[in-house]
């Protein structure tokens, strides 16, 4: 894609340095046009280095190449950030002064503002009916972070992280198949307790769950995490979970009015019978202590058996197996009769080099078919919700 980066003059211009640097990183054709006061707080050098482009927001040079126009027609998407309350002003009143004003006017692409300012000037009634008459327009303009501002303060004015702006920006792209779909998801590996300091636990990073989490979310689904020991802050859609008895009570709770359930988590199949409240010793051990285990409940066959005529959730579950080609997708057909769910996602972890990987190779075994996939785990989540979204149909 074609993208104009604009750089307004605020201090969170050196931030989005970070959003060019990304865009470009996954192959993007980044234009970046700061105004005159950005190129106080960040450098027309560092930005032609990590764009690989041309600098230079005079408006009266290469005049011959209408370039005023010129750079907004040929734009798919313009992101603005940081956006300060003057440029958001000026681009409310349709100024058009400037490189980065001209371009924005004449311009047809979707248009991202990331605002970067105090609390008292977003607040202020100025800016608010300004970021109204935007949004009006159909600008999207993102609500600023909460947090350290500039000086001692801190406060709702920060600029979104660098991710989140390039992630708002080309979700901007993805259709939204799943508005309105209530989509709960596993992630993760349980953790059944030894005593107070032990525990059985597994390799799953939850990298997978997460990734099903961010593409369900771009696609407008309304989706729930239960996290299984993982170190991610995705409140307010987080619950937290640790032993698969933890994970059962938050499915039961919140199974029943999902449209969609994903058990991505990494459930173990044994829990210790009596777990000690205290850490246990080894010199009371000796030196062939016997843990006995007992059986957890199965959930995904649990959920699976749940289902009602008046409420059919699609019921999704992952298969982690030492196995590769036709004997792996025989052991998920295997899996999805057993369980009864729709769609059985088996991955080869043979060597354990998926977990904790960006990348993936899956097949999507369901009843009528079956299909490989290869590519990061975004991409293989996409490739899940594009199944089912059609099973829904
Ligand atoms: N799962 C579950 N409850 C369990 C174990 C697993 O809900 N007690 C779910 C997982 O979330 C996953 C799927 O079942 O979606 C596959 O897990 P797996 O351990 O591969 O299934 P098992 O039937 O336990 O496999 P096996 O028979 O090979 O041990």
């Amino acid at each position: 894609m074609r993208i104009l980066v604009g750089i307004t003059g605020g201090i969170a211009a050196y931030k989005a340095v970070g959003v060019v640097r990304l865009l470009a990183e996954a192959g993007h054709d980044v234009k970046v046009i700061p105004t005159a006061n950005a190129l106080r707080f960040v450098g027309a050098a560092t930005l032609e280095a990590l764009s690989k482009n041309s600098v230079d927001p005079d408006l009266y040079t290469d005049v011959a190449d209408v370039k005023h126009v010129a750079l907004g027609q040929s734009a798919d998407l313009i992101i603005v950030a940081p956006a300060t309350a003057s440029f958001i002003a000026r681009t409310a009143a349709g100024l058009g002064d400037d490189l980065l004003s001209s371009s924005i006017l004449a311009s047809r692409a979707p248009i991202l503002i990331a605002p970067a300012m105090h609390t008292e000037m977003w607040e202020n009634p100025s800016t608010v009916a300004n970021v109204a008459t935007l949004r009006a327009r159909g600008i999207n303009v993102l609500e600023p972070a909460v947090g350290r501002l500039t000086g001692e303060d801190s406060g709702k004015g920060r600029m979104p992280e660098p991710e989140a702006i390039v992630d708002a920006a080309l979700n901007l792209f993805v259709p939204q198949d799943l508005a309105g779909v209530k989509v709960l998801i596993t992630a993760g590996g349980t953790r059944e307790p030894i005593d107070s300091v032990r525990f059985i636990g597994n390799n799953s990073s939850g990298l997978m769950g997460l990734a099903l989490f961010k593409a369900a979310q771009s696609r407008g689904a309304d989706v729930r995490l239960v996290a299984a020991n993982l170190q991610v802050d995705l409140t307010p859609s987080q619950v937290d979970v640790s032993t698969t008895k933890e994970l059962r009570e938050a499915l039961i709770e919140l199974a029943p009015t999902t449209d969609v359930l994903i058990m991505a988590a990494a459930v173990s199949d044994y829990r210790i019978e009596s777990p000690s409240d205290v850490k246990l010793k080894k010199a009371n051990l000796g030196s062939s202590p016997t843990l006995t285990l007992v059986e957890n409940p199965d959930l995904l066959a649990e959920f699976g058996a749940r289902r009602s005529k008046s409420h059919q959730p699609t019921l999704v579950g992952f298969a982690a197996e030492t196995l590769s080609g036709e004997e792996l997708v025989a052991s998920a057909r295997k899996k999805l009769q057993a369980k009864s769910v729709d769609l059985v996602v088996a991955n080869d972890v043979t060597g354990g080099a998926v977990f904790g990987s960006d990348t993936t190779a899956i097949e999507l075994v369901s009843a009528s078919a079956e299909s490989s996939f290869e590519g990061s785990k975004l991409e293989a989540s996409h490739a899940i919700l594009d199944w089912i979204v059609s099973a829904r149909k």
